[in-house]
């Protein structure tokens, strides 16, 4: 059954400008504007009705790294966090830099993902920087961003190239910031922690002459470009002087960068390695600005799950990355709007659902009469600490285990119907 009537929740749209307690019916698997006799009834007293939550920046690791995560697993854990639709990262193995590939991706998708997802295809042929990928037949097939995420096209002449094909296929860019080499060998920030620990440092530097260089091509070309879990205060200031100029960029930020910094790899724990790395408290204080002016306008989790006998190595072999699809919504809740007090419920609302959905231009991220039942029920207060063994993920590499959080979602809903709901 996949009529429901949703009771009494504050309903928060910010695609319509929606936030007030209300009645939702869905009808069919679609939003409606009665109950049908047979729908079910869901008391959403004290909750808030949310349009399923988007994340526009996960690694499912399948094909190649099925120890690590499947499409299965990975859109699990999406449910678990009240994300509803997803969009798959191309360094798979091998990377989704094919029709073909692609094609495979979003069929084994149909088959086993709980939650909806979309693929992105890569800017170049094996992410490796060289030779563009077949942008326009991967555009064809259903690709719905591109990027090289884990790693960034270097070459100038090539980019330039890449953006102006991307733009005749209509298709955005969606770019990891990270100019090469600055960051040879690189395993955490660059500052006074990695100078004490002795490794080698990542300095803000490489991210930020990448998004200045995303800048220029946005606005050379008049298209949009999307930076990725940006980490460092001087890329948010960049963006911002662009936006206000009218340039097609935009910016992310991720969990991490808002609540962790560099100092928390001291005691040599590699589940805090990520790329880009921890930094500083002023970073995080400059993110947390240009997430409450609106210069950074999504949220994305860059969930990267990786095997625990990989994370369990020395800091300098360890791979970069963190879990992030089932504590995301709590660390933004928590850090966001109950702490720092920086973003309504619906500002935040809108960073997960309405505004990556018109980037990516997905059919999603509201709750309007007719539209797609994807909804996502959150209680904004609950208590609740994060256990990693509880995980649906396959991996066990989050820095948040025992972490304390207010708010989550209680039940996600897809399609009109119910695929994950917390257990009382
Ligand atoms: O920390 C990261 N992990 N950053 C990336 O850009 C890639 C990701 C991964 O695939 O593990
Ligand atoms: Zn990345």
């Amino acid at each position: 059954m996949n009529s429901l009537h949703i009771k009494n929740g504050r309903a928060i749209d910010p695609a319509n400008n929606v936030d007030e307690v209300r009645d939702l019916f869905v009808i069919n698997g679609k939003i409606a504007d009665h109950a049908a006799p047979n729908a079910e009834i869901i008391d959403a007293t004290g909750l808030v009705i949310a349009p399923g939550l988007i994340d526009i920046h996960v690694h499912l690791r399948e094909p190649g790294q099925t120890h690590k995560e499947t499409i299965a697993s990975g859109t699990a854990a999406a449910a678990a966090g009240g994300f509803t639709t997803v969009v798959a990262m191309p360094n798979t193995t091998p990377p989704t830099d094919t029709v073909e590939r692609l094609t495979w991706v979003l069929e084994q998708a149909k088959k086993t993902g709980v939650v909806h997802v979309y693929s992105t295809g890569a800017l170049t042929t094996s992410l490796a920087g060289k030779e563009i990928a077949p942008i326009e037949a991967m555009a064809a097939a259903g690709a719905i961003a591109l990027t090289d995420d884990g790693h960034c096209v270097q070459d100038l002449k090539l980019m330039r190239e890449v953006v102006l094909r991307a733009k005749k296929v209509g298709l955005p860019i969606m770019d990891h910031c990270q100019e090469a080499c600055l960051t040879a060998g690189s395993i955490m920030h660059e500052g006074e922690w990695s100078d004490r620990l002795g490794l080698t440092g990542w300095p803000s530097l490489a991210e930020e002459i990448i998004v200045a260089r995303n800048i220029m091509l946005a606005e050379e070309m008049n298209h949009p470009i999307h930076c990725q879990h940006i980490s460092s205060g001087t890329s948010v200031r960049l963006i911002r002087e662009a936006r206000s100029r009218g340039v097609p960029i935009t910016g992310e930020a991720s969990p991490h960068h808002i609540t962790l910094t560099d100092e928390m790899l001291k005691e040599g724990d590699a589940n805090f390695k990520v790329n880009p790395p921890l930094r500083t408290q002023e970073d995080i204080d400059a993110i947390i600005e240009g997430i409450a002016d609106g210069t950074l306008t999504i949220l994305a989790s860059d969930h990267a799950p990786h095997a625990l006998s990989e994370k369990k190595q020395p800091l300098d072999q360890a791979p970069f990355g963190m879990l992030g699809l089932e504590t995301e919504l709590a660390v933004f809740l928590t850090t966001l709007v109950h702490q720092k007090k920086i973003l309504s419920f619906s500002k935040l609302i809108a960073m997960l659902t309405i505004n990556p959905a018109q980037l990516l231009r997905l059919n999603a991220g509201r709750l309007t009469l007719g539209s797609t039942a994807d909804i996502t029920l959150i209680d904004p207060n609950l208590h609740w600490t994060y256990d990693r063994e509880t995980s649906a993920s396959l991996s066990r590499n989050t820095p948040y285990h025992g972490y304390q959080f207010q708010g989550r979602a209680v039940r996600t809903i897809v399609d009109g119907h119910t695929i994950w709901k917390l257990k009382e």
